[in-house]
C-alpha cells in the first residue's frame, strides 16, 4: 500500500511542481484554499484533516506577497499559526509535515550564502510571519522539516510572474527596462526543488531546518538579464537586450513596499552532506525553464 500524502497549496508554483512528482508515486490529496484555509479556526482546520488518513502533510500554501503582509495580521496566520495547527494534528496522527519557508527571515547583511544555523533577523513582516511558522512547526516536534527557499520560479499561473517571466515580458514589449542591481540571492527552479524534496520525504534524518536553492548566486538584474539571454538565443523577439541597473533605495524604497533582504543567498552545504547531491547551478536552471516554458509563450518552435 503507497503512503499516503497531503499537500496543502497544490495550487501554487511549488505546489503543483510537486504535485507532479507526487502524483505517479503516492496517494495524494491535493487541497487549495478553497478545502483548507490556513486562517480558518483550528476547529476548520481540524474538522478537514482529522477524518483523513495520512503519512505526511506539505504545506506549500503561503500568503507570499511582500509587500501586502506588511501590517497584515493574516500574514501571521497564514504564514504562522495556520502551519502551527496543522504541525500540531500531524503530530496527532504520527505523521510527518514538510513546511516551506524562505531566506527573508535573514537581514540580508551576510556576504557569504547563510547557512542553516545562521542567526535569523527579519526586517520584513512577511519575513517575521515566515519564521512564525518556523517555530510553530519545529516547535510542535524537531522531526519536522522546515526547507527555506529563495527567488522561486518555475511553471504555473502566468499571472504569478516570477522574475524569468517578468523580465522577458517586458524585454518583449518595451525598449529599455531596469532591474534590482545591488541585491543578491540564489534562485530557486520549482523543478528542481520538487524533485530533491521528492528524495526526502520520508528520510528520518532530514529534519529541523534545510536550505534549498539552485547553485550560485546572482544580483536581481543578473537573473533577468540571464533570463532575456537565453530568450534571444531561442529567437524571441527581444527589444530590451540590455537591462539596466537600478537600485533597493529607488524600487523599494517607499512606506508601500516592505524592506528586501540585500545578500540573503542560501548555502547548498547540508543537503549536499544528506544526499550526496547538489542542485543544478541557476544559470542551468534559468535556460531550461525559459527553453521548455517561457519562449513558448512567444515562438511556437522554441
Ligand atoms: N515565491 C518565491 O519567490 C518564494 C521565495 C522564497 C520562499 N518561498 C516559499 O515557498 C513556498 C511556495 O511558494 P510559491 O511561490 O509556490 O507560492 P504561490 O505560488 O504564491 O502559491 C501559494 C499558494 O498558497 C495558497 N494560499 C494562499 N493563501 C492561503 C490560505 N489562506 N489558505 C490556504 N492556502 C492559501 C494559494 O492557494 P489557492 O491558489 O488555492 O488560493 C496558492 O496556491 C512558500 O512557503 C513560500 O513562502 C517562495
Amino acid at each position: 500500500m503507497s503512503k499516503r500524502i497531503i499537500i496543502i497549496g497544490s495550487n501554487g508554483r511549488l505546489g503543483r511542481a510537486i504535485l507532479g512528482f507526487c502524483e505517479s508515486r503516492y496517494q495524494v490529496l491535493p487541497l487549495i484554499s478553497a478545502d483548507l484555509n490556513l486562517t480558518w479556526p483550528e476547529e476548520l482546520i481540524r474538522s478537514i484533516l482529522e477524518p483523513e488518513e495520512f503519512d505526511l502533510v506539505l504545506i506549500t500554501a503561503a500568503f507570499n506577497d511582500v509587500d501586502k503582509c506588511e501590517g497584515n495580521p493574516i500574514a501571521d496566520q497564514i504564514n504562522g499559526t495556520g502551519p502551527g495547527i496543522v504541525a500540531q494534528i500531524c503530530k496527532e496522527k504520527g505523521a510527518r509535515l514538510i513546511h516551506f519557508s524562505t531566506n527573508y527571515v535573514f537581514d540580508g547583511t551576510n556576504p557569504e550564502v547563510y547557512v542553516e544555523t545562521d542567526p535569523v533577523a527579519p526586517i520584513s513582516d512577511y519575513g517575521r510571519s515566515k519564521l512564525l511558522g518556523e517555530q510553530e512547526v519545529l516547535g510542535v516536534s524537531e522531526d519536522n522539516l522546515v526547507v527555506r527557499l529563495s527567488w522561486l520560479f518555475g511553471p504555473g499561473d502566468e499571472k504569478n510572474e516570477a522574475t524569468p517571466d517578468w523580465s522577458i515580458r517586458q524585454a518583449v514589449k518595451a525598449d529599455s527596462m531596469k532591474i534590482v542591481a545591488d541585491c543578491w540571492a540564489s534562485p530557486g527552479y520549482t523543478i528542481d526543488v520538487a524533485e530533491a524534496v521528492m528524495d526526502l520525504l520520508f528520510v528520518p534524518e532530514a529534519k529541523g531546518i534545510l536550505h534549498l536553492a539552485n547553485e550560485g548566486t546572482c544580483s536581481w538584474q543578473e537573473f533577468g538579464q540571464y533570463s532575456i539571454d537565453c530568450a534571444v538565443e531561442l529567437g524571441v523577439p527581444i527589444k530590451a537586450i540590455h537591462v539596466d541597473g537600478t537600485t533597493l533605495q529607488e524600487m523599494f524604497g517607499h512606506s508601500s513596499r516592505a524592506p528586501r533582504p540585500v545578500r540573503a543567498s542560501l548555502s547548498q552545504r547540508k543537503y549536499e552532506a544528506l544526499t550526496g547531491e547538489k542542485l543544478r547551478s541557476w544559470k542551468d536552471a534559468v535556460k531550461h525553464y525559459v527553453k521548455h516554458t517561457v519562449a513558448r509563450r512567444y515562438i511556437d518552435s522554441a
